[in-house]
């Protein structure tokens, strides 16, 4: 799975771009404010329809211009996948794939999965926990097909619940339907979560003790209700809470990665290096099994690498990337970082400088 072709128009300062990148290795540097991380967005707006920096779209489009195209050729097995997104200020997008509209987003994501390691990443490990789940549900859903349609009624189910207890007022009967449909999405979800987890912490054992020597690290899947207890039972006993609240206080909705190091929160203990070290093997365990799972391999954006780590641990960082024989899109201000450690890699790599949003191809 590899991008053979990126076109953007319009997108922040980069009015048009038009390159070919490698299958392998793509090294783009530039000084402060040349478009580096904005043609990392254009990658993400082309899978996702939206940039990893916010979800507006309006500060994206070129100051100067009514709308942002971005389009691409996604090569995998053979074949070449084309996929367009046209985001103007005013008026509908467009989201196409093989020529024609998706259906929905998450159609799009399903052509060009991403895997993004810069600043904001880091917040996984300290964020909210709606952050950890997002992480493990990329995985189910790539994975598992079913997981969406049950996601999307699991949450029709939770906003139907949480009006009704909104109101107040409950006729005779009136929540048994929503707690049945919910009962069977979330018990269904919570198990398509938890086999994906296991194997997840299978992936990330050896990743944890190159990237992290910290002893006493421990993941635990927090499936958003109480151990051992069925879902139904939990919805029975926490009515007079979730009434008192308006919502539904325990469900899929609250699950969590719960990280500990001896018992105690990581985030709390690690340092920021350490911290982003987690997160750069999760981000990779992330990718690995996804290709174990679909044979299928996700694309990596990794915005100013040097500012993120230090030497050693981006040689680090570098040689699993290696492994994974992932496309890699790496940013950073000065060239040599960034080249240093693939010198010795035998990948295809390619160098781009981007000057004033445009970008030129040093091959
Ligand atoms: N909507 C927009 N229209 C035109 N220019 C924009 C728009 N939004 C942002 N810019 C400008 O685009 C430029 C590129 O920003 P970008 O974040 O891609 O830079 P960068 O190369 O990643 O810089 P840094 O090394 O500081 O991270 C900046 O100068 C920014 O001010
Ligand atoms: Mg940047």
């Amino acid at each position: 799975m590899a991008l053979s072709r990126l076109s953007v128009s319009n997108l922040r300062n980069l009015a048009h771009v038009d390159i070919q990148p490698s299958p392998a290795v793509n090294l783009i540097y530039g000084e402060n404010g040349s478009g580096k991380t904005s043609l990392l967005e254009s990658i993400n707006v082309l899978a996702l329809g939206r940039s990893f920096r916010s979800h507006k779209i309006k500060p994206l489009i070129n100051e100067s211009a009514p709308a942002l195209t971005v389009f691409g050729k996604v090569s995998h097995s053979g074949t070449e996948i084309p996929l367009g997104v046209h985001r103007p200020r005013i008026g509908d997008s467009q989201f196409k794939a093989l020529g024609a509209p998706v259906e929905s987003l998450a159609e799009l994501a399903s052509y060009l999965p991403l895997q993004v390691i810069n600043a904001d990443a880091f917040g996984l490990l300290v964020g909210s926990p709606k952050l950890r789940r997002q992480y493990l549900d990329w995985l189910v859903f790539h994975v598992e097909h079913e997981f969406y349609a049950l996601w999307r009624a699991a949450q029709r189910c939770l906003k139907h619940r949480n009006s009704i207890l909104r109101r107040g007022r409950i006729g005779e009967g009136e929540l048994t339907p929503w707690n049945l449909e919910l009962a069977s999405c979330t018990e269904k979800i919570d198990s398509l979560r938890s086999e994906c987890f296991e194997r997840l912490l299978l992936v990330l054992e050896p990743l944890l003790k190159e990237f992290m020597a910290v002893d006493g690290l421990k993941l635990s899947l927090y499936r958003g209700w109480e151990k051992g207890r069925a879902y139904q039972e939990i919805l029975q006993e926490t009515l007079p809470r979730d009434l008192k609240q308006g919502f539904t206080g325990s469900g899929f909705h609250r699950a969590d990665i719960k990280i500990r190091i001896n018992g105690q929160s990581a985030a709390d203990i690690l340092s920021r290096g350490q911290q982003k070290l987690l997160v750069c093997a999760l981000k990779l365990a992330q990718g690995q099994l996804f290709e174990q799972l679909t044979g299928r391999r996700c694309v990596y954006l990794v915005d100013d690498l040097p500012a993120e780590l230090d030497e050693k641990h981006r040689y680090l960082l570098v040689k699993w990337l290696n492994i994974l024989r992932t496309q890699v899109f790496i940013t950073g201000v000065e060239v040599d970082p960034l080249i240093s450690p693939w010198s010795d890699q035998n990948q295809e790599v390619k160098v781009f400088h981007v000057e004033h949003g445009e970008i030129t191809s040093e091959d």
